[in-house]
């Protein structure tokens, strides 16, 4: 009987074997547009040593090993066999035909000063043809679109763009993350039960096999692992799942955790951690570029509006403190308003509640850059599916919810969505990873 992973845990710190990342590792981009270009141009910079990778928990953080008092804590790029950003190599579907320089200049997001010093590196990824359906996502019309008599077809076509990219750029691995536009809100149907079931819906063209659900079965065919920066359902569904365990890829998702998400599940344990109550947390949001205007239709908002007012109700758990959480008024809100492109702002009010009963108020406001926050996430979780690829890992990858909005997790399970945990949790993974002991913060034995 194969050992459960838990057991090893317990029996053995035996280091996971991990294949050495040898060759090239493709990066396979769904959609070519601010968060996308931010992270590929800034990887081409930092290459160059042109500014620092500030913001990558794979690139610049540590891992502490051992006892407090034994002063190991090497960088986490030394400590488990990442990927070098020099062997990274660029592919990318989008419905525009803009080339990677292109669409940079027109995200906006990093100076035409600096993107010029890599114009050529970014002029040579032309996007392929996109999967795409308008109904999935309203407020978008592009030309560069494939066609084919249904939607099993297209992803034979995905798969082939990947074969050839594969062997014209000499790649060696491959990894691919969803950058395209939130789709509209979906919930998993009959469709998205098995791997025949899905199939069969690709083949009837079905409403229910939205777009970035064929990219995710492409990639999952071949392979190769898959991570969703968006909030839209698309792998996370049963059939998905497992054919992500059948075929050896790891996937992650949903929903990149950056601006106001972040400071949310940053601020939110701390206030339930000193126990003080909360009656209200009032989000709103102002947002100028092309994801501002996609999240500007209902539908699209919907999924983004469901994916950000989840965190809440699991980190302030009111069916265990009914007094301090159980009526918390929760309202998010995003607002397209173009002068300000990429440039976001977030206001949070949050209704405080302390000893006796007093009324408190706590305001954040968030003047930050939207794609600069979610540009080393797409770098960290590049390396990081890689190295879990490496490393026999597949299906969901919970140690990486560290990123997410609505990290992905096994049906019995709630998700976890403490930043603080979830980073415990990631860095304990690399820790069993390499077969050291794991931190449990107890502490006792200093004291004997
Ligand atoms: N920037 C952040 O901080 C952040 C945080 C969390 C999640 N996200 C999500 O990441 C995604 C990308 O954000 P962005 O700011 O880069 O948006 P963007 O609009 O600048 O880029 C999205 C790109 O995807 C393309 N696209 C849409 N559907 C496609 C398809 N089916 N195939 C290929 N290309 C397609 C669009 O043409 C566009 O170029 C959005 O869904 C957004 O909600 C962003």
């Amino acid at each position: 009987m194969t050992p459960r992973r838990h057991d090893i845990v317990r029996a053995v710190k035996r280091p996971v074997e991990i294949a050495p990342a040898r060759g090239k590792l493709g990066v396979l981009l769904v959609g070519m547009g601010a968060v996308s270009t931010t992270f590929i141009a800034g990887t081409l910079l930092i290459r160059k040593g042109l500014a620092p990778p500030i913001g990558s928990l794979a690139e610049m953080g540590t891992v502490r090993l051992g006892k407090r008092n034994e002063g190991r804590s090497p960088r986490i790029k030394d400590f488990v066999p990442l990927a070098s950003l020099d062997d990274l190599v660029f592919g990318a579907w989008d419905i525009f035909e803009d080339n990677g320089y292109e669409a940079a200049i027109t995200a906006g997001v990093i100076e035409p000063e600096l993107l010029k010093q890599i114009k050529p590196d970014l002029e040579a990824i032309t996007p392929w043809p996109a999967v795409f359906d308008q109904r999935y996502v309203k407020r978008l019309m592009g030309t560069n679109v494939k066609t084919g008599p249904h939607k099993l077809d297209l992803a034979e076509q995905v798969r082939a763009d990947i074969r050839s990219f594969k062997a014209e750029r000499n790649v060696d691995r491959l990894v691919m993350v969803w950058c395209g536009s939130t789709e509209v809100f979906m919930t998993p149907s009959a469709a998205h039960e098995s791997l025949e079931a899905f199939e069969a819906a690709m083949e009837s063209n079905a409403d229910e096999i939205s777009s970035s659900m064929v990219y995710a079965y492409a990639a999952l065919k071949e392979g190769i692992p898959y991570a969703n920066a968006a909030p839209n359902l698309s792998a996370d569904i049963p059939a998905l799942n497992q054919l992500a365990v059948d075929n050896g890829s790891p996937v992650c998702g949903k929903d990149l955790k950056t601006g106001q998400t972040l400071i949310k599940t940053i601020v939110a344990p701390g206030l339930k951690a000193r126990l003080i109550g909360v009656s209200g947390w009032y989000s709103t949001n102002i947002l100028g570029n092309r994801d501002g205007e996609v999240l500007d239709d209902p539908e699209s908002f919907r999924t983004k509006e469901e994916s950000k007012k989840s965190v809440l109700d699991y980190i302030l758990q009111p069916k265990l403190y009914p007094t301090l959480y159980g009526d918390v008024c929760h309202v998010v809100r995003i607002n397209y308003y173009p002068p300000r492109g990429d440039d976001k702002e977030g206001w949070d009010n949050i209704d405080l509640v302390g000893w006796l009963g007093k009324k408190m108020q706590l305001k954040i406001n968030f003047l930050c850059k939207d794609s600069i926050l979610a540009a080393p996430i797409v770098l960290d979780l590049v390396l990081f599916l890689d190295l879990a690829h490496r490393a026999g890992m597949s299906g969901i990858q919970e140690w990486l919810s560290f990123y997410f909005k609505s990290p992905v997790h096994a049906p019995d399970l709630y998700p976890e969505h403490d930043l603080f945990i979830q980073l415990m949790k990631l860095k304990n993974t690399l820790r069993f990873m390499r077969g050291e002991e794991l931190i449990t913060h107890l502490g006792l034995e200093y004291y004997d």
